[in-house]
């Protein structure tokens, strides 16, 4: 019989992206959601792409006694944890929420599969917690801070795990540390949609391609780069979604937790992604150079070797395959 797996966020873009991978991996699936970020219509889409029925429990991960009855309910064997908040921005002006939703979430859901005694979990880290690295591409064991309470969130998480992994062998953590997500499900049924003006490079630039925004505001053209914008680690959702099948087959398999890289190991510059979804949508796109984004660092990509050596991971995508994909989903969402 398929291994049952949790999904809290599972409606959102990275964890409806995954629902489908693993479903065409063999497992089934449960997502749990409060659609604070994500549309409501998700799992109806989902069912036209698995061809399967979709269980969705609406309801909140910090709720113990909601975990504790789907725990009952489902045979679960692993968890992968996706409900956060991850606005960068938004942090900044409400720490307390962050705080609660991302380590506070994470803390009520361990308690509870501690009760189930369900010991497995795949974490959503970021890049983000490697702030701008001293070496690049940027391995695992280089130094970890923070610049927002965002980042600090997911510091705090993977710190929290590290000690509760050490004190207690049951357990078993596959910690992802994404880089930049980008593109869509080849149906275009499924992608990445934010509820306000999007803060990321290409969701922005989708609205531009639509028409829904008038131009890209580039932040900063005098980073010590080639072409002096900010260079970061797209990965395709659809690669990152095969890492979490990855990290989950591993966690079941050998029971040995890991912290790895998620990305492609190239980096791209906002212009040459500009670029990118020029050919993808087929017409010029307007830009403005402004000045830097506070915060934002000028380069960032990953080293790769970690991931492909634990979970035999390898992102096959490329640029123009996310940026193109991202625009059959967003075009498509446009007209229905
Ligand atoms: C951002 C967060 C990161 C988080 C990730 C989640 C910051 C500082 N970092 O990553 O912590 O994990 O989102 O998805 O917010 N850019 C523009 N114009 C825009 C938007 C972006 O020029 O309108 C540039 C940025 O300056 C950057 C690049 O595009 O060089 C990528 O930006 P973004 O998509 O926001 O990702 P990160 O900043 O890497």
């Amino acid at each position: 019989m398929a291994q049952k797996i949790l999904l809290t966020g599972g409606a959102g873009f990275i964890g409806s992206h995954t629902y489908v991978a693993l479903k065409n991996a063999g497992f089934d699936a449960v997502i749990l959601d409060n659609f604070s970020n994500a549309r409501r219509d998700v799992t109806d889409r989902l069912e036209v792409i698995t061809g399967t029925p979709v269980t969705c429990i609406e309801g909140d991960v910090l709720s113990e006694s909601l975990l504790d009855r789907i725990f009952a309910d489902h045979d679960i064997a692993a968890v992968i944890h996706f409900a956060a908040q991850k606005a960068v921005g938004e942090s900044v002006e409400k720490p307390l929420e962050y705080l609660n939703t991302n380590i506070a979430g994470l803390y009520a859901l361990l308690r509870s599969m501690r009760r189930a005694e369900v010991f497995r979990l795949v974490f959503s880290s970021s890049a983000t917690v490697y702030g701008q690295p001293d070496h690049l591409p940027v391995n695992e064991t280089a130094g970890r801070s923070f610049n927002n309470p965002y980042g600090f969130t997911k510091l705090v998480c993977e710190q929290s795990l590290e000690q509760i992994a050490a004190s207690d062998d049951r357990w078993a953590f596959g910690v992802l540390r994404y880089f930049n997500p980008v593109g869509a499900h080849e149906t275009g049924l499924i992608g990445e949609d934010p509820n306000d003006i999007p803060n990321n490079l290409v969701p922005y630039i989708a609205k531009v391609a639509t028409g829904e925004l008038a131009r890209l505001s580039v932040w900063g053209n005098d980073y010590d780069t080639p072409d002096g914008t900010g260079i970061r680690d797209y990965i395709h959702v659809m690669d990152l979604a095969k890492g979490h099948v990855q990290s989950l087959d591993a966690l079941l398999t050998s029971g040995a937790g890991h912290v790895v890289n998620l990305g492609t190991g190239t980096g791209y510059s906002v212009l040459e992604v500009l670029q990118a979804y020029e050919r993808a949508c087929g017409h010029t796109l307007p830009y403005r150079i402004a000045p830097r984004r506070a915060g934002d660092v000028a380069c960032v990509y990953g080293d790769t070797r970690l991931a492909k050596q634990i979970l035999g991971f390898k992102a096959e995508l490329g640029l123009d395959e996310m940026c193109a994909s991202s625009w059959n989903w967003v075009a498509r969402r446009k007209n229905t």
